[in-house]
């Protein structure tokens, strides 16, 4: 298996443009499947994750072609309703969407159970609440199978503002008889890119991005060019990749107020940021200050931030807390960060981290795709050599990683040398 070797302490230092959003793009795909015509999608990142969806579908007889790196072309005018005993749906949560997308356009789903990330429970006992509020009728055994013999327009109030569930219910619900209202939505900047490209397509989707989603169903949907916002997560990412290694990054192709809560929390810590229209300067090194964290649905600071700001903490002299409210057991990293020399206590959703002078390499395992960007981010800032394992989390969710990182004045190589993506698309393309 491909493993990183990181040499530490090299101060980051240049330009790194961020790579389309995966969690924008994961919907986006499928959704593209209500449209029983063609759909350009540009700006999509390379990553496993995508390439992986890319040979879903194709199993399902829909079209898709790499128009170039970035640029997918989907025709789903031939496509078949069946992804019950897919190898690629059980690879990712995010398959999960197929759900929402072929109950809106056939009343009828057969789908695997998704699966994922491990960190955790992670039930989808919310996005079922949503169809069966639509009309559906689920069942839950081998696979899940979702009957409708239409779809109507309903209230549904979701008892957390699931990232998940708002996005398979707004899916579900663009074709139905009727308005459906989503009380106590998710606002993640992919939540609204989802609604924006349903809209592109001739949806009706009002209220994206705050508590309350309206959705008019409309008769059909049709094709549609759009482009895929930025990635947040990678952005911020790069943000403490340069306040861990007391860089001075430009980081390019960013909506600076979707990073709002990351750059509020390393300036809280004594990191310099300066924001552009479309870019921000992170200027790391100085006296950092302790601070606590909490997690929350956005506009809160995202969960998907958490493993990286701990090692960040973890450098910052005097105690800091990080208390994980979105996810269940998010702190199995832990561990291996500790094999470097970190001082981290957990109790439950709560990490009391007392900050050490240096971190020091050792071998060191991806526990899922955050902490696995968390632990390079603790090799470029530790002591001597890091070897970092299962690094195929990371090529789910960040486009060319070592690249971009070499580029930045990295001291990083990838054992296996070919690009991780091609070799899914090549596995996937047969
Ligand atoms: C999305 O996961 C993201 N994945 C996750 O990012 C992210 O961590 C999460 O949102 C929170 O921001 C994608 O977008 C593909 P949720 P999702 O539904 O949809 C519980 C990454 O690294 N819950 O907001 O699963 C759930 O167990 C990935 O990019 C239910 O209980 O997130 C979790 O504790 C990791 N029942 C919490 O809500 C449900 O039906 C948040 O889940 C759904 C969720």
């Amino acid at each position: 298996m491909d493993k990183l070797c990181i040499r530490g302490q090299n101060p980051l230092r240049g330009e790194v443009a961020i790579s389309g959003s995966k969690n924008a793009a994961v919907a986006i795909i499928p959704a593209a499947l209500l449209a029983n015509d063609v759909v350009t999608l540009e700006n999509v990142p390379h990553i496993a994750d995508v390439a992986n969806l890319v040979s879903i579908m194709r199993d399902m007889h829909v079209q898709v072609d790499y128009l170039d790196e970035h640029t997918l072309r989907i025709d789903s005018r031939n496509m078949v309703n069946d992804c019950a005993n897919s190898e690629g749906v059980r690879k990712m949560r995010a398959s999960y969407y197929l759900l929402g997308v072929l109950l809106g356009r056939f009343k009828h789903a057969r789908v695997a159970f998704p699966g994922g990330c491990d960190f955790g429970v992670r039930p989808i006992d919310l996005h079922v609440k949503g169809f069966e509020a639509l009309g559906a009728s689920v069942t839950t055994k081998a696979i899940i199978e979702m009957k409708a013999t239409e779809l109507l327009g309903t209230n549904i109030f979701l008892d957390f503002a699931s990232v998940g569930a708002t996005i398979n219910i707004m899916l579900a619900a663009v074709l139905a008889h009727g308005t459906t209202v989503i009380e106590n939505a998710a606002k993640e900047p992919h939540v609204v890119d989802t609604a924006s490209f349903l809209n592109s397509m001739g949806a009706d989707v009002k209220g994206a991005g705050t508590d309350t989603i309206r959705i008019r169903g409309v008769r059909r949907l049709h094709g549609s060019e759009y482009a895929i916002i930025p990635d947040q997560i990678e952005a911020g990412t790069y943000m403490v990749a340069s306040a861990v290694t007391g860089g001075d990054i430009k980081i390019t192709n960013v909506i600076p107020r979707h990073l709002d809560s990351i750059s509020a929390k390393l300036r809280e810590i004594g990191i310099r940021i300066r924001e552009e229209d479309d870019a921000i300067r992170v200027i790391g090194g100085g006296r950092l200050k302790p601070t606590k964290v909490k997690t929350l649905p956005y506009p809160g600071f995202p969960t998907d931030m958490q493993p990286q700001m701990m090692v960040l903490l973890s450098m910052v002299n005097g105690t800091s807390m990080i208390n994980e409210s979105v996810t269940d057991n998010r702190f199995r990293y832990v561990e291996q960060l500790q094999k470097m020399g970190a001082n981290i206590d957990v109790e439950g959703h709560i990490a009391i981290i007392e900050g050490v002078d240096r971190l020091s390499g050792s071998e060191v395992a991806a526990t899922d795709l955050r902490a696995g960007a968390a632990m390079v981010l603790a090799g470029l800032a530790a002591e001597g050599t890091t070897y970092v394992t299962n690094i195929n989390y990371i090529d789910r969710g960040y486009e060319g990683m070592v690249d971009k990182l070499k580029l930045l004045g990295a001291d990083i190589e990838r054992t296996g040398g070919s690009d991780p993506v091609l070799r899914v698309i090549k596995d996937h393309a047969g």
